[in-house]
């Protein structure tokens, strides 16, 4: 393998390996860093600052840009992360872009939904707070709740003061759960509204359009000491309300973890990455080779992250933390990792002794 070579006499030795780092349960709860994060990430750059060995955060979550990600974690964890390093759950959206051209489609989940949708190139894009604020008395409870929704989270939608097409009569051809989504109850009644109807609230039953889901966690590690609903929980409560309520079952499609496209592509970015660490050495074309003999997936949820590796296969080994959804003394029985450490510190330390 064309890996080990390194690009000048005097440089240090190319990196055989790369890292995935899931974020939720591993590397942060909430906001908040976790297991020696930020002490154990550092030892993966030089004294310098600079990169010493190619990794990504692969995470099922998301809600805001790619590069604002970036510098989130960059300031939480004391290093230069650049945007390629991150992959959220609706990374892939991007790739729908040419399919949804100039039709409407709407965004939902927590952060800057639609901004992130707009910056992958969407040019008709609502979050559901901004398209169910146009539908008077779309949520009955409304009046009852005390909060105000898409006040600061969506600086995209406060920018303008209504949509230039009418949505009164424009179908909504797409919808893509970007991130959790944050008032279950009323995105519950407004996407059944919209999926029953062919895309239009209000109007007689009609083809379901395309609806996505960034991933399909039925829980994660959050802040509080036990599991949170996650989007997947979302996902079979909006398919139990709208098969009851159809003669038809809801049709949708999810990315994120555990499907192993998501880690095909995460080799595929680590890749450029490690070339980009070392522009003078062969390309990977030119080897006709993987660059990496291992990568490893570090992940807190065995039916998500480790799994996910497993149905990969080659390159990918898994390490488990206890940091998260999984809090197990041995390994996951059902998707059993390669190695299982305390935290995502304890995951650095083995991957660096096995490896250097
Ligand atoms: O909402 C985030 C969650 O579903 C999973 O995040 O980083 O554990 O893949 P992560
Ligand atoms: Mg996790």
């Amino acid at each position: 393998l064309a890996q080990r070579f390194s690009h000048s006499a005097a440089a240090p030795e190319k990196p055989s390996f790369g890292i995935a780092f899931d974020i939720d349960g591993v590397i942060l709860r909430g906001r908040s860093p976790i297991g020696g994060a930020p002490r154990a990430i550092r030892r993966l750059y030089s004294e310098d600052g600079t990169l010493k060995i190619p990794f990504l955060f692969l995470t099922n979550g998301g809600g805001v840009p790619e590069h604002r990600r970036a510098l989130e974690l960059s300031q939480l964890l004391g290093v230069n992360i650049s945007p390629t390093q991150v992959v959220h759950g609706h990374s892939p959206y991007r790739e729908l872009v040419d399919r949804f051209e100039n039709d409407l489609i709407v965004a939902v989940g927590k952060g800057e939904t639609a901004v992130v949708m707009s910056e992958y190139g969407f040019r008709k894009v609502l979050s559901i707070d901004e398209y169910a604020s146009y539908f008077k008395d779309i949520d009955p409870l409304a009046p009852f709740k005390t909060w105000k929704v898409g006040q600061k989270t969506n600086s995209y939608m406060s920018a303008k003061v209504h949509p230039s097409y009418d949505v009164y009569s424009e179908r909504v051809k797409g919808v893509f759960v970007v991130s959790d989504p944050v008032d279950w109850g009323r995105d519950l009644q407004v996407l059944c509204d919209i999926l029953s109807t062919g895309g239009l609230p209000g109007s007689g039953k009609g083809d379901q359009p395309p609806l996505y889901f960034a991933a399909d966690d039925l829980e994660y590690q959050a802040a509080f000491p036990s599991e949170r609903l996650g989007m997947g929980a979302f996902r079979i409560a909006l398919e139990s309300i709208f098969n009851q309520i159809n003669d038809h079952p809801l049709k949708y499609t999810s990315y994120g973890k555990p499907n192993p496209f998501v880690f095909k592509n995460a080799a595929s970015i680590l890749e450029k990455l490690l070339m980009s660490m070392y522009p003078n050495s062969q390309s990977s074309k030119e080897v006709k080779d993987c660059l990496f003999s291992t990568i490893y997936m570090v992940g807190d949820n065995p039916k998500v992250d480790i799994n996910g590796a497993l149905k990969a296969g080659h390159p990918w080994s898994s390490v488990l933390t206890r940091t998260g959804v999984f809090r197990g003394k041995d390994n996951d029985p059902q998707f059993p990792a390669d190695a299982v450490v305390d935290t995502v510190e304890d995951a650095i330390n083995y991957i660096l002794e096995k490896e250097c």
